[in-house]
């Protein structure tokens, strides 16, 4: 892929008041491209797309984020949020969050398609069933009559991605798209979220603890960590070649098909967000030295697009 990146996010540290929870997280996403964003819970994956989406509840300390040839930093916090909203959809992990639970999807969706400038009700009715369709949900006049409230996680979880597929907007944001679904339904979205990218060259952050949906959809993986990127690399190099001792740690999670156990990793990631002295995996590291009590590992390049934040290179302590 070539061209100007979609997505350009340089340095960015943010949090929530006065606590931040990203650090110096730099990353480039080519138009049509997907990355997925992996780690375990707390190490700062939906703040990245909260940020990206400009969240009314983040607060970006420092860092540029160029999207689509716009430096948003340039722009006041209204216009940002607005020029956000018309070049990016963002599905949320909590379904609620896309929609106000007392108004029916109907009123809901007309809405938000009005004022995207994509409202025909000509064709609504029939549009609303296809997309519904493509997630496995049929009867969707008796959808579109409901309210949030009544559905559980999962409907609602598949109603915003065929709102996201309806908007049709140029960068798809996807919290967990597929936390709330059974594993049938689960692989029915993940088809149709890659069909999106290969017809409609839709570009997509998709944060994830499935690993095999990265796997089944990322052409680029970001592993984080404690608030930072710790690998970021081409899908197969990051599989067949991880790097750093935790996506070799994540990696050996994946179950394997002869169903051997994966070995786990025993500990927790530290709540405390982004450290500003020492590596925060040391702790866990079996390939920890002295100096990761003191560096902060930036993130250098191993080969072509993968880089690394440690100093292990890849070798030693087997995990
Ligand atoms: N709305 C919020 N207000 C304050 N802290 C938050 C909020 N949302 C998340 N956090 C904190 O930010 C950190 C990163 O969370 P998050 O980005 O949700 O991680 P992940 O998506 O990787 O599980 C966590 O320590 C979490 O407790
Ligand atoms: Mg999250």
């Amino acid at each position: 892929m070539s061209g100007s990146p979609v997505i350009s996010v340089k340095g960015l540290t943010a949090g929530y008041g006065s606590r931040n929870t990203i650090a110096d997280v730099s990353f480039t996403i080519e138009k049509g491209e997907i990355l997925c964003l992996v780690g375990e819970s707390g190490c700062g994956k939906s703040t990245i797309l909260r940020s990206l989406f400009s969240s009314p509840e983040i607060k970006i300390t420092s860092g540029d984020v160029i999207l689509d040839g716009r430096d948003l930093s340039e722009l006041s916090e209204d216009d940002r949020r607005e020029y956000c909203s018309e070049k990016m959809c963002m599905v949320f992990q909590s379904p609620g969050a896309s929609f106000n639970p007392i108004r029916t999807y109907e009123k809901q969706f007309t809405e938000t398609l009005k004022s995207h400038g994509k409202y025909d009700p000509a064709t609504f009715r029939q549009k609303v069933a296809e997309a519904f369709a493509k997630v496995e949900l049929t009867d969707s006049e008796r959808i579109l009559k409901q309210c949030p409230y009544a559905l559980s996680g999962g409907m609602n979880q598949r109603v915003a991605l065929a709102l996201a597929m309806l908007l049709d907007q140029g960068i798809l944001l996807c919290d967990e798209p597929t936390s709330a679904l059974d594993a049938t339904i689960q692989l029915q979205v993940a088809k149709e979220l890659k069909r999106l990218r290969d017809e409609c060259g839709v570009t997509m952050i998709v944060v994830t603890h499935n690993l095999a949906l990265a796997r089944y959809l990322a052409d680029r993986i970001g592993v984080m960590y404690a608030g930072r990127l710790v690998e970021v690399g081409a899908y197969c190099d990051l599989l067949c070649h991880p790097n750093h001792p935790y996506t070799r740690s994540l990696m050996a999670a994946i179950p394997s098909l002869d169903g051997k156990m994966p070995s786990g990793l025993p500990g927790q990631p530290p709540l405390s967000g982004p450290s500003e002295t020492g590596c925060e995996f040391r702790d866990r590291c079996p390939c920890a030295v002295q100096e990761c009590a003191d560096k902060i590992y930036t993130l250098e390049k191993v080969h072509d697009s993968h880089y690394v934040a440690c100093c292990s290179n890849g070798e030693g302590g087997s995990i």
